[in-house]
Formats: C-alpha cells, structure tokens, sequence
C-alpha cells in the first residue's frame, strides 16, 4: 500500500487515525466498519440513499463519461454501434464481451430466431388480462412466468443452462410485448415470422393484419434497430440494480429480469418520454414556446426530456436519435410536434439559463415522438425500452453470477423507531 494510495480518517470522538486503501478511486465501505467499533457498538457505515456516490460492483459491461458525452458498451462507443452494428451483434457483444465471428453470429442469430415463440400456455395467461391492462404490467408477469415453464433455469452455475435463458429471454422479449399491445387492441396475437430479422419481426407482432406476409419498411425496420441498440444498456441505472439485487439471492433470470421490467415501469425511470409528448401537447405551438420558456425559468414548468444525473454536457444517444427522427418521418410524414419541440431545443440551447445548468436534450426528448410516428400508444413506450434492455440487464446479471466478490445484496439501516416497548394486549387497549 503506498503512501499516496490511503486515506487517512481520524475519528474526533476519541482522536484514533485509520489509513484505509484506495483502490480505483473507490474505499471500502467495510474498512469504516472498524472505526469506532466497540464490543457494544457498531463501527461506521456509510449512509447513502439512491447510491448516489455508492459503486455495488466492478463491471465490464459498459461505460460511461457524463461530463464528455461519451457512451461506450464493451469499449466500443455508442456512435460506431448503431451506425454500423445491428441489435443482435450489439446483445452478442454485451453478453459475450466481444464481437461475434461470422459462425458466432450465424449461430446467435438463428438460436434467437428460433426461440422467439412461447408456450402456448404463456399466451392463455396474457389472454387472462383485462382488456385495458397496462402492457408492462402484462409484460412483467409474463417474464417472471417464463420461470415456471424452464424450471432447470434455477441452476445458474452451468453456462450451458445460463445461455439457454439467455437466449430464450432476448428472443421472447418481443413476442410478449407485441401481445401485450395487440391485448390492449382486441386483435389477434401474430406468431414469430422467422424469416425476418429481429426489429422486422416484432413490427409484423405487432401491425401483421390479414395479409400473408408482412414486409415492415426496411427505414422503421432500421430505426427501431437504432433505438434498440441505443437503449441495450446503461451501467447501473435503476432497473439494472434491480435485476443484480434480486439475482444476488441466486433466484433464476426470468425472475431477475422481471425485477428490472418492474423497475423501469416507474415514471422516473421508464416514463419520461411520455411526458415530453404530454408537455408538446400542451405547448400547442411553435409561437407559444418562448412563453413556455420564460415559464421554465421562474420554476413553474419543467422542460421534459432536458437534463440528466450522469450527463453534463449532452447525451449522446439524443444526438443519434435526431438522425432517426428524420428516417421516421420520411416514411411517416412529419409529426407537426417536431417543430415545437426543435424551436424548444433552439431556444433552451441558447438560453443562459439551461447552458449554466448544463441542461441538454437527453435519449427522451425525441424518443416518444419516433413512437407515437410508428403508431405506438404512450403506455407501449416503456415496453420498447424494456425489450432492447434485456440484452444488457442478461450482460449484467451474468457478470454478478460470476463475480466471487458479490453477496448478496443486503444493505444496512439507520434505525429510528421505537424501542423496547412494552407490548399492552387488545384487551387492555381497547377498554
Ligand atoms: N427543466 C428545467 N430545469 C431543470 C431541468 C429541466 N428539465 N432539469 C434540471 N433543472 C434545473 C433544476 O431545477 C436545478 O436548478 P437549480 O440549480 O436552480 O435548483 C438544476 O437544473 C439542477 O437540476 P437537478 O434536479 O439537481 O439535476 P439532477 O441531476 O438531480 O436531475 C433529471 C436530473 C432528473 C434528469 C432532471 O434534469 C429532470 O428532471 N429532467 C426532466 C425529466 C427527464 O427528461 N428525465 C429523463 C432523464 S433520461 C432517462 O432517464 C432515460
């Protein structure tokens, strides 16, 4: 341990010095479990609700720098994959931790094309929902039922096992969402096409009507590829933690990743492109955008879709988006909210107001508008970010079933509840 390497902690209540390491800029909260510890008393912990400055793990997976924009899975920057990579080769590389060979892709491609169908016991369970159920809720069961019908899956330590659900997981994913969409339609639910890639083969899931075959644009084909691989993985969001946390109790991961599906179902994880179509909405038009800024500025509105915890300078998945934007549109038309939320980003971008905040469109701000382009209802949003996110929550889980430093997740409380009460019975209370 070398001199510049520790940290020196020096507890005032009794004057003693620690010297605790430092290692990848991070010290163990452990070794402040030895300051201040007595026979009576527990030594320091560390408080830190929403582990804002709490690292849970090493990871490999992926990488990012939010001062500099910068988005990398596996090392490779986020700009290279979704211009030139596809999904699948992007989930090949998150799980195996690097670019497939030509036979590695074959073989991945076809394992997944040919697991996308499920039970047909798993589709009377979706049947078994309201009318009006909300798609992720019907997603999340249905992945956590998955765990019924390959019970083997509990024996996470055989890698052959583990890459069965892997693959069964990634290649379901978007079976179950279309169905959850066509539920809340009435319609009946389209089988896999498995002569069509994966982006192509959930469109047909989810618009095939009476035709033979459906031959989705190959433009929509592609930008929901794109958003697939911009959306594959985040380091350790929420949802990710969700799927370590509970896979940490070493329970299989259909149930791990319904944690996650469950995680980003909240609105402040999942739902915010949502609210950037609600605000477009409600601003109505491009000239009553300055008045919704000035609004912004004196606290009374907030500018959805501007803003994030990790990126400070901008988000480098909106800059990608804004290209997908126009492919949609060619094909779609022009959504007539595009242009007030380009004069938004215009005038904010300019405004000293977002600038000295470091206030930058992020992934959401032209997200939703892609979706509601390609017909998708806003309760189906959510559900185009959990599918391509099982790639990189699988990545995620893989590496916590192999790391020999995790256990299982347990974190600590400060207690500030009662103690030893005297319990009185009902029958002396209730007198
Ligand atoms: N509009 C107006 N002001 C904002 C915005 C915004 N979107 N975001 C932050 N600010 C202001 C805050 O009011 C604060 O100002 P102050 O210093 O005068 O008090 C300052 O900028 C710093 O903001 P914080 O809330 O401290 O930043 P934090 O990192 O905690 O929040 C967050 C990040 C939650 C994303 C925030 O920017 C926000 O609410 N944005 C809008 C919602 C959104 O788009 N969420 C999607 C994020 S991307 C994703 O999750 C996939």
């Amino acid at each position: 341990m070398t001199e510049n390497h520790t940290l020196t902690v020096r507890d005032n209540r009794t004057g003693e010095e620690f010297e605790l390491p430092i290692t990848d800029g991070t010290v163990r909260a452990s070794d402040f479990g030895q300051i201040g510890k007595t026979e009576d008393e527990p030594g320091l912990a560390l408080y830190d609700p929403g582990f804002t400055n709490t690292a849970s793990t090493r990871s490999a997976v992926t990488f990012i720098d939010g001062d500099k924009g910068i988005l990398e899975y596996r090392g490779y920057p986020i700009e290279q994959l979704a211009e030139k990579s596809t999904f699948l080769e992007v989930a090949y590389l998150l799980i195996h931790g690097e670019l497939p060979t030509r036979e590695q892709h074959d073989q991945w491609v076809h394992e997944i094309t040919f697991h996308t169908f499920v039970h047909e016991n798993l589709k009377s369970q979706l049947q078994g929902f309201r009318y009006d159920a909300h798609p992720m809720g019907m997603l999340l069961s249905s992945v956590g039922a998955l765990s019924t019908f390959y019970p083997e899956a509990r024996n996470i330590t055989d890698p052959d096992i583990r890459h069965d659900q892997i693959v069964r997981l990634i290649a379901k994913m978007p079976t179950l969402g279309a169905w959850s969409f066509r539920h809340a339609q009435g319609k009946p639910y389209v089988y896999p096409d498995n002569d069509l890639t994966y982006t192509e083969n959930f469109l047909s899931m989810l618009f095939k009507m009476s035709e033979q075959k459906y031959n989705p644009d190959p433009r929509l084909a592609k930008a929901l590829e794109v958003l697939f691989i911009l959306h594959a993985d985040h380091e350790q969001n929420c949802s990710t933690n969700a799927v370590r946390s509970v896979g940490s109790s070493q329970v299989d991961p259909y149930s791990a990743v319904s944690a996650g599906v469950a995680a980003l179902y909240g609105p402040l994880h999942g739902g915010a492109n949502e609210a950037v179509l609600k605000m477009l909405k409600r601003i109505g038009s491009k000239d009553k955008v300055p008045a919704f800024i000035d609004g912004v500025k004196n606290g009374d509105e907030k500018l959805m879709g501007f803003g994030h915890r990790v990126y400070k300078n901008f988000d480098p998945r909106a800059t990608i988006i804004k290209k997908a934007v126009d492919d949609v549109f060619e094909v779609t038309g022009v959504n007539p909210l595009l242009e007030i939320a380009q004069e938004l980003e215009r005038i904010a971008l300019e405004d000293d107001y977002f600038i000295s905040r470091k206030l930058y469109p992020n992934v959401d701000f032209y997200s939703g508008l892609i979706y509601e382009a390609l017909q998708f209802p806003p309760e189906m949003f959510t559900v185009l970010f959990a599918i391509p996110r099982t790639a990189g929550w699988l990545a995620q889980w893989l590496e916590l079933v192999d790391d020999k430093e995790q256990k299982i997740a347990r974190p600590k409380q400060i207690y500030t509840g009662d103690r030893r009460l005297d319990f009185v019975s009902a029958e002396e209370r209730w007198k």
